[in-house]
């Protein structure tokens, strides 16, 4: 039986952070998808269409990684695609709560499915989609922190012409 994980986020856009969680992912699971959520909380940077495409880049020719957008409630997308696993990244204290409640909410609306949370590579736990924006906004330099087709993305969309 294959074993597919959801790794969903809204990837606004897709860091170092996240390509270390879904590598981590594939050690126990044999497929991942990559969940671009449709419906984010706050107006994105990146229209979804942008965000499945530096995704879909950012993971290149991996087999075993595919990308997908979706909307409405994740479970919903997950017993769609047959996932029964959904991975979520804990860097930090605070994230601990939003994320525990999300966990138990989704077991309450998909009791089949369970939510594995993954540590990410101690030097890459500082990262955020946040700051990579901040940092990028401003002019940082991010070249360390997101894929070069992200980089590229981000100078694109705060440099123009
Ligand atoms: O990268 P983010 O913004 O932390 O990801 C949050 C996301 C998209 C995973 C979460 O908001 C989500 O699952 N949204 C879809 C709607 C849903 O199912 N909400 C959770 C119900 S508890």
């Amino acid at each position: 039986m294959t074993r597919l994980a959801v790794y969903p986020g809204s990837f606004d856009p897709i860091t170092r952070g996240h390509e270390d969680l879904i590598r981590r992912g594939l050690v126990f699971a044999d497929r991942v998808v990559v969940a671009v959520a449709t419906q984010v909380a706050k107006e994105p940077l990146f229209a979804i269409e942008e965000r499945v495409a530096l995704a879909r880049e950012t993971v290149g020719d991996e087999p075993r990684v595919e990308v997908r957008a979706f909307g409405g409630l994740l479970v919903t997308f997950a017993r769609e695609i047959g996932a029964s696993v959904i991975v979520r990244g804990l860097r930090y204290v605070s994230d601990f709560e939003y994320e525990y409640q999300m966990a138990l909410m989704n077991r309450k609306l998909a009791p089949a499915i369970e939510t594995v949370f993954l540590v990410p590579a101690f030097d890459l736990t500082y990262l955020s989609s946040s700051l990579v924006r901040e940092v990028a906004r401003y002019g940082g330099d991010v070249a360390a922190l997101v894929h070069p087709v992200v980089a590229e993305a981000l100078e694109r969309k705060f440099r123009p012409g």
